[in-house]
């Protein structure tokens, strides 16, 4: 079975989970969009009615030409359940997100969730976080010393590794609030909630892309079957 195939596998499983009447965070990504396309089909089957609220752009556009009602987190503050990709998840359900610079809307749609519920392929499970790099959401304005502010804390931390201005055809990438990317390439994160506290405190980094204690459960897909991870009843 193809990667993909297995995304949409995981997806499948995470569409069965919605209720009529619920309130969804709709996450973003490769995976994310499966979910939105089974969304869609399972509303028409099924004549559910649904609320979604995108964590991007990309979403947004993609749920809306699909049909799929949307709100804002201003007009529907608390959602039932929010369905989203993983750039790497662990044992624990802690997760590295952010791949496609979307963490920091994700973050705020999963907080505003009674469950955020993980789908991703198996190549996604790691033992430890880290060989994907960390992506650190900034804001432009003194971007060299909020690069300082952030090797200070990986040094605190005692991790290291190189941080990369995440680029887009020849220009940096710019997040959906205007925001520029670092990659933090640091191979392993030994200590995720110790790294996660100390980069909470760093100003002029938005958001990191360490999800600690958010997700309730993850749908992982592997070749000989679906794999669950915590609590995805
Ligand atoms: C978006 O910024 C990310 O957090 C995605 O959720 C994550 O990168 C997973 O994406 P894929 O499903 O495309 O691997």
């Amino acid at each position: 079975m193809s990667l993909d195939a297995l995304k949409r596998e995981a997806a499948a499983r995470a569409v069965a989970l919605v209720r009529d009447g619920m309130k969804l965070g709709l996450g973003t990504g490769s995976t994310a969009k499966h979910f939105v396309d089974l969304l869609a089909e399972r509303m028409k089957a099924d004549k559910l009615k649904i609320v979604g609220v995108p964590t991007s752009e990309a979403t947004r556009v993609q749920a809306a030409s699909l049909g799929i009602p949307l709100s804002t987190l201003d007009e529907t503050p608390e959602l039932d359940l929010t369905v989203d990709g993983a750039d790497e998840i662990d044992a624990a359900l802690r997760l590295i997100k952010g791949g496609g610079g979307a963490h920091l809307r994700e973050k705020i749609v999963a907080l505003a969730s009674k469950r955020m519920v993980v789908i991703a392929d198996e190549t996604k499970e790691v033992t430890i976080l880290g060989r994907f790099p960390l992506p650190l959401e900034v804001i432009p304005f003194g971007l060299d010393a909020t690069r300082r502010s952030i090797e200070d804390a990986f040094k605190d931390v005692g991790v290291k590794g190189e941080m990369t201005l995440r680029m887009k055809d020849g220009a940096p990438f710019r997040t959906d609030s205007g925001n520029l990317i670092f990659d933090a390439h640091l191979g392993t994160i030994p200590d995720p909630e110790r790294l996660a506290a100390r980069l909470d405190s760093v100003t002029g980094l938005v958001e990191h892309g360490l999800f600690i204690g958010i997700a309730s459960g993850a749908f992982l897909a592997t070749a000989t079957g679906i794999k669950t991870l915590g609590n995805v009843a």
